[in-house]
């Protein structure tokens, strides 16, 4: 099915989310473009600034693999374990001690709750490229702490994306997002 979450490529579905996306974004453009077509960025640059993810039909467990902006952003819907085992975890068994959430003041804690979407913690919305040397982690539960693994590197995070193992130095960072309805997600 389409949400595996171990896909490196995106799938043929997200690529529909993108184009929808790019739809919008190149229309605005086009637009705009007789008033200040010097000082505009290049289309594929509008295209690309945000796009908006349908995650109406997301099961519990299961993770989207969306590209935006050149690289892969995972979406996962947690499961009650994977938000018990994350907000359980001590933050002195964090390498990484930032929440790195693009979302958060700057020095917020790698405290589950800084981390994802939705207070209630089952939306967690991160970048795909691992903090070691920007390879793209196994998920679906993969590695020693049930969240991603590179194997790259032997680089070992959590169900919160936080680093626990290995030489990745810092959190799988969560980027600009917001929900643009109860079932949308918008990056950027
Ligand atoms: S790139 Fe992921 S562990 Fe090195």
């Amino acid at each position: 099915m389409a949400h595996e979450g171990t896909d490196v490529e995106p799938t043929r579905r997200d690529f529909l989310y993108v184009a929808t996306g790019a739809a919008g974004a190149v229309g605005v453009g086009a637009a705009v473009w007789p008033l200040v077509d010097q000082m505009n960025p290049s289309a594929d640059v509008l295209a690309l600034a945000s796009i908006e993810v349908d995650v109406g039909d997301m099961e519990e467990g299961t993770q989207l693999t969306v590209k935006w902006r050149g690289k892969p952003v995972f979406i996962r819907k947690r499961t009650a374990e994977e938000i018990e085992a994350a907000r359980e975890t001590p933050l002195s068994a964090l390498p990484d001690q930032n929440a790195r959430n693009a979302n958060d003041a700057a020095d917020a804690s790698a405290a589950d709750e800084n981390r994802t979407l939705d207070a209630d913690g089952t939306w967690l919305v991160m970048m795909g490229v691992c903090t070691h040397l920007g390879c793209v982690p196994l998920g679906d539960g993969a590695g020693e702490f049930g969240g991603w693994f590179c194997p790259c590197h032997g680089s070992h995070y959590d169900t919160a994306g936080r680093i626990r193992k290995g030489p990745a130095p810092e959190n799988l960072p969560v980027p600009t997002a917001t929900f643009a309805s109860d079932t949308v997600i918008k990056l950027g």
